[in-house]
């Protein structure tokens, strides 16, 4: 094996041009890592924020990518979960680039069922529904959910697993386009939000009751139509702030006792306790069955990593942007 890869690279904050296309050492393994040969990896809205300086906690240099797909190149000391030569996928930062490390506790096997590109549209996105929907609101069979921008990576992810956990689903976006296939994947109520009121949307809908979970991740735009979408003893779980990030609302909101939760899975203690287990033991085979489908939107060869970051300004997309770093 060569001793040196190519990686996309930040040194300092900016536009898409500060990301450049480097020279870099292969890295080694340590104790309870897993060296990866990358084959595929998948774009967030996030990048977009630490390659602009915006993302709390970003240090530089640093090389881009949250989550990606390939084989394994080498183990680390004390890996036992893992052989080289494995297919897998996972989330480890700096996935934009030939080989990443990753922790082993983040790294799954990929059912043969999926291509690299496919498994590199799970991690973060259906990571982050499925910390949403099952550890942070808890989500029983029978009750609603409205999943806010079901087109993106995260919303897209939500909408199956809403839907197999046995609830009614009402989804949102911003164009009619984005909204046929959220139909076509099942969805009882599809709306417009450029369009349409969400709350009024919810109220017909749902009889006047409201929802049971709301997950909000647009945030200042459209805060006020999630609150005023929620049923007694509603749960909004906020895990996103693309349309900003200062709301304001009412105290009334504890006449329905409303909850207002927040999350992280970077941060999120329950995260590697409850998530990832949970998602291994019920998602995994779901994957493996073809029960869950990954939902890949577009896919750029890795050179054209520029235009994935304008892809996601664009918000044309449903589901994941894929970077192909090999064929697959
Ligand atoms: N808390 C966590 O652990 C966690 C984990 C992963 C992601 N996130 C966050 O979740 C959010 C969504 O991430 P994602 O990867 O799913 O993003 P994505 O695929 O780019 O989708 C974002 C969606 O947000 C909507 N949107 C509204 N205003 C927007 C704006 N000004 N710019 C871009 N999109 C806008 C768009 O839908 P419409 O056009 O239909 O409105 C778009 O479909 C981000 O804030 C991200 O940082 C949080």
């Amino acid at each position: 094996m060569s001793e040196t890869m190519q990686g996309w690279v930040v040194h300092e904050f900016g536009g898409p041009e500060v990301m450049q296309w480097e020279s870099l050492p292969i890295p080694e393994p340590g104790p309870g890592q897993v060296l990866v040969a990358v084959h595929a990896s998948g774009m967030n809205f996030a990048e977009t924020r630490m390659r602009a300086g915006s993302y709390s906690g970003q240090p530089l240099p640093f090389v881009m990518g949250m989550e990606g797909a390939g084989t394994v190149a080498a183990l680390g000391p004390g890996v036992e979960g893992f052989a080289v030569g494995q297919r897998v996928f996972g989330r480890a930062r700096g996935c934009h680039a030939d080989y990443v490390l990753f922790d082993e506790a983040h790294l799954m096997p990929l059912p043969d069922r999926l291509s690299f590109v496919e498994g590199a549209a799970i991690p973060v996105g259906w990571l982050t529904a499925w910390h949403a929907l099952h550890t942070v609101a808890r989500v029983q069979p029978g009750q609603r959910v409205l999943i806010e921008a079901v087109a993106g990576s995260v919303g897209s992810a939500a909408l199956p697993i809403a839907r197999a956990a046995g609830c009614w689903t009402a989804v949102t976006a911003s164009s009619d386009h984005k909204l046929e296939p959220a139909r076509a994947a099942g969805a009882d109520l599809a709306i417009n939000y450029r369009d349409q009121r969400i709350s009024q949307c919810v109220r017909d809908a749902t009889g006047g009751a409201g929802v049971d979970v709301a997950l909000m991740t647009i945030g200042e735009a459209t805060a006020q139509e999630l609150f005023d979408s929620m049923g007694m003893d509603g749960k909004v779980v906020m895990f996103g702030s693309t349309g900003g990030k200062d709301i304001t609302f009412n105290l009334a909101i504890g006449m329905v006792n409303m909850q207002l939760l927040s999350m992280s899975i970077s941060t999120s203690p329950q995260y590697p306790t409850e998530t990832l287990p949970g998602f291994r033991r019920e998602a995994l085979p779901r994957f493996a069955d073809g029960r869950f489908r990954p939902i890949v939107g577009e896919v750029l060869p890795l050179a054209e990593l520029a235009r994935a970051h304008a892809m996601i300004g664009e918000r044309r997309h449903y589901g994941k942007i894929i970077l192909q770093v090999k064929p697959d």
